[in-house]
């Protein structure tokens, strides 16, 4: 690929991860993930965020900023939005093609900086409102966005073409080919880019979800015409859309969720397996949509983002050595880590002896805010009257949802 014109002397280039890699050494894609970097050039060319130096990677970046035509050493200045390896593991190879670099940076990210690249000449240190002038009318501006997702992240705003350079936040998953704007996709394509940030932002962003909040009030002044995150694809036709998407997904931390329903299930032996069935048509029953998902051969990053959305959670499990199914507790914990707070919850589960399932799931879930109906849970195999109260508590569920 070519780096792509987005404005005048503003350039998008980047490589794409493949899908069978697993971003940040765990989670799935369906299809890869680009990281995208941006050249603006006045007198002056700065790169805002690199590349992570993984297979032939830096050799496709290099060949797409030459199209430009930039070479490494043409470069005046790194722009470090968040310094992440995904986006610097390649830096300190560019920085020996180029050791006169000038580096512009955070506070806490120039000690990071230093930390993984041993850098420390040449470092600018920039707070928010700070200006980097790059002549021929083009300026960029930067702004503090701390914890998106790392403490030292910042934006930059090229003032002369309204672009938000956002590095992570208003990013998604999925590789981009072809083309890099959101007015060149169908619309089946923009749908899956939308799913995509939604699961991106539940495996990556969602724990600091107040700080998206704040993030979008620091720029919501700003004239944005283009949102141009570090993965994904630009948003220039309808930069709001991606913004907004970000404040809605923000909200689902709080109860302001979607009225759908994650059931996500576990069973060694079926018993509780046998029960998931009239789980899914209670719910179905009120109309409510109903997303499935079985641990452990579901991975969690999906599970995440479908849990993320849904304001209710039907979890199904048995008790396991006293306790929960192992595989369902990591699952609870990811919740926690990620906080999957404020659902309306409902458990189902079998059990042999004397239980256990439940009292570790109270305790588990203290610090996730979820409300709870009352369980269903019997011993052994599920009769009649366990399906029936099955259907019977998954449409009270429901209903609670649509009521909300
Ligand atoms: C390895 C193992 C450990 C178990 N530990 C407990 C336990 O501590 N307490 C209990 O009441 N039942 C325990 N059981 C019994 C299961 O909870 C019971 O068989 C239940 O019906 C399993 O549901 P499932 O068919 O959905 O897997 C255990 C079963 C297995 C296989
Ligand atoms: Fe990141
Ligand atoms: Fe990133």
């Amino acid at each position: 690929m070519k780096a792509t014109a987005m404005a005048e002397g503003i350039y998008r280039l980047g490589i794409n991860l493949e899908s069978d890699q697993l971003f940040e050494g765990m989670w799935p894609m369906t299809d890869g993930i680009s990281i995208n970097s941006y050249v603006v050039q006045g007198d002056k060319t700065a790169i805002i965020d690199l590349t992570e130096d993984v297979d032939d990677k830096p050799l496709q970046f290099e060949r797409e900023l030459a199209s430009i035509p930039v070479q490494p050493e043409d470069v005046d200045y790194l722009i470090i939005n968040h310094m992440e390896p995904d986006h610097t593991s390649w830096l300190p190879a560019f920085h020996r093609k180029n050791p006169d670099l000038q580096f512009f940076i955070t506070a806490k990210g120039a000690a990071v900086l230093k930390a993984f690249c041993g850098i420390e000449k040449n470092v600018h240190i920039v707070k928010t409102g700070d200006t980097l002038d790059l002549g021929k009318g083009r300026e960029l501006v930067f702004y503090e966005a701390p914890n998106l997702h790392w403490p030292e992240t910042m934006f930059s705003y090229e003032k002369s073409s309204g672009i938000l350079f956002s590095c992570d936040a208003f990013g998604s998953y999925g590789s981009i080919t072809d083309v890099i704007f959101d007015d060149q996709l169908s619309s089946e394509q923009h749908g899956f880019f939308m799913e995509e940030a939604l699961r991106y932002y539940a495996n990556i962003i969602g724990g600091f979800s107040m700080f998206v909040t704040k993030a979008i009030e620091l720029v919501k002044d700003l004239d944005i015409k283009m949102v141009a995150p570090s993965h994904g694809i630009v948003w220039r036709e309808n930069p709001k859309a991606i913004i907004e998407a970000y404040s809605r997904f923000a909200g689902y931390m709080n109860g302001l969720a979607e009225p759908e329903i994650t059931v996500i299930w576990s069973s060694m032996y079926g018993n509780t397996g046998q029960v998931v069935n009239s789980m899914v048509q209670g719910v179905r029953g009120e109309g409510v949509p109903v997303h499935i998902y079985r641990v452990p051969h579901d991975h969690v990053g999906f599970i995440l983002a479908s849990a993320w959305k849904s304001s209710g959670i039907i979890l199904g499990m048995p008790t396991y050595e006293y306790r929960m199914f192992p595989p369902m507790a990591w699952t609870l914990d990811m919740f926690g880590r990620k906080k999957v707070w404020n659902k309306k919850v409902l458990r189902f589960g079998s059990f042999g002896w004397s239980g256990g399932a439940q009292r570790e799931m109270d305790t588990l879930t203290e610090k996730l805010k979820w409300e709870f109906i009352d369980p269903v849970e019997w011993q052994g195999r599920p009769d009649d009257e366990v399906l029936a109260r099955a259907s019977q508590q998954a449409a009270a569920l429901a209903r609670q949802i649509k009521g909300q």
